[in-house]
């Protein structure tokens, strides 16, 4: 499997947030890994783009050097250097990028720069050697919501995107409205399980029975007018004070994660049906939550299917997922220039839009749903 090509241990170095990691990645295994979230941001109930730069810069340093001990290995025995170059926020993406150009340079060892949501996509195959593609992929992080069609590595159908909030975005802002702390998704989650989905009722966006694949939008997700709903509820809910009943809180959390889960697995199952593929991954940082992957095992082991979830360090941002697609890519020769720029909006390499078509199974007829 071109997959699982030899090509010796890999740097990888993650900056594009609020997360400083580094990891060294060997023949599709992780032998050194630290990921150190920054906290600084708490306070201000979201990442702050200078502070997390300047954090970055002071920490990557050790960060390296943690990971490096760790897989016992001095930086002369590393064979390549990946580094995320994009999307993400412009000064955290500098940090990492030219740190990782100048060790690369000092050390005549070769560069690739990687596309950060691809790398979400390489995060289960370091647990789970089969999950290589064809499968569905559902993307879900603080910036971004994407399902999509992987028929190989570096050969993806985007199938739907978010039209407003990511999810992770929107968990974050309904718990600030609701006054749960940052990050947000895993406060619902907490507050949530002490309560009852349904006692309250959301609506499930885009999701309408009347949808077919013909529909440009039949795969596309949208979160605000969700996110409005909830912050309405909460405040025909809140007391003088403006603040929720204990007892509320609860149930409007759960019935929130709900319908956000309702969607996204109402979606996913939308494109196994439609891409007639029913191996599905899951990634990015809301493929933490366990609503999320108690639901779509469910909806898929009811039909057959097979889902991979990444455990909840390598779902959200980490840089064992960065090495892992670098190893990937300089096994195959690709590199990078040293001239290379970080770019906040990185166009996703190898990801072209949906062939239309409404036809369920037509995208992958002839072409079994299994790895070659
Ligand atoms: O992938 P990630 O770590 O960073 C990027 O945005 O790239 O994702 C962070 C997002 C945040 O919005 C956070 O609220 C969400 O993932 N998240 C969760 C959970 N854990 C993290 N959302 C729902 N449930 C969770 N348990
Ligand atoms: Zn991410």
């Amino acid at each position: 499997m071109s997959g699982r090509a030899r090509f010796g241990p890999v740097l990888g170095i993650e900056t594009s947030c609020d997360e400083t990691s580094a990891a060294v990645v060997s023949g599709g295994e992780v032998i050194g890994h630290v990921i150190l979230s920054q906290d600084a941001h708490e306070r201000f109930g979201g990442v702050v783009p200078e502070i997390a730069a300047r954090a970055h810069l002071r920490q990557l340093d050790s960060v390296v050097d943690a990971a490096l001990r760790e897989a016992d290995l001095t930086a002369e025995r590393l064979a390549g250097v990946g580094v995320t170059a994009g999307p993400g926020l412009i000064g955290a993406l500098l940090v990492g990028l030219n740190w990782a150009k100048g060790f690369a340079w000092a050390r005549d060892l070769p560069l690739l720069g990687v596309h950060h949501m691809e790398a979400h996509l390489f995060a289960n195959s370091l647990e789970s050697p089969e999950a290589q593609p064809p499968f569905v992929a559902l993307l879900v992080s603080g910036g971004h919501t994407m399902l999509l069609h992987a028929e190989r590595w570096g050969s993806y159908q985007l199938l739907g995107q978010t039209r407003d909030d990511a999810a992770g975005e929107a968990f974050d802002k309904v718990a600030r409205r609701l006054g749960l702390g940052y990050p947000g998704g895993p406060e619902i989650e907490r507050v949530g399980r002490r309560g009852e989905p349904g006692r309250f009722r959301l609506p499930r966006p885009m999701l309408s029975g009347r949808d077919g694949p013909e529909d440009p939008s039949y795969f596309d997700f949208s979160f605000s007018g969700l996110k409005t709903a909830t912050a309405l509820l909460a405040a025909e809910l809140e007391e003088g004070d403006g603040s929720l009943r204990a007892e509320e809180l609860p149930h409007l959390a759960a019935e929130f994660q709900q319908a956000v889960v309702d969607t996204l697995v109402g979606k996913v199952m939308r494109a196994v049906e439609w891409s007639g593929c029913d191996r599905v991954l899951l990634g990015g940082g809301v493929a933490r939550n366990g609503v999320l992957r108690t639901r779509l095992a469910e909806a898929l082991a009811a039909g057959g299917g097979s889902l991979f979830a990444p455990s909840p360090r390598l779902a959200a941002d980490n840089a064992a997922m960065v090495a892992r697609l670098a190893e990937h890519r300089l096994s195959l020769g690709e590199r990078s220039p040293l001239d290379l720029n970080a770019d906040p909006s990185f166009t996703f390499p190898g990801l072209r839009p949906r062939t239309r078509g409404a036809v369920p199974g037509e995208a992958t007829r002839g072409a079994p749903c299994t790895p070659s």
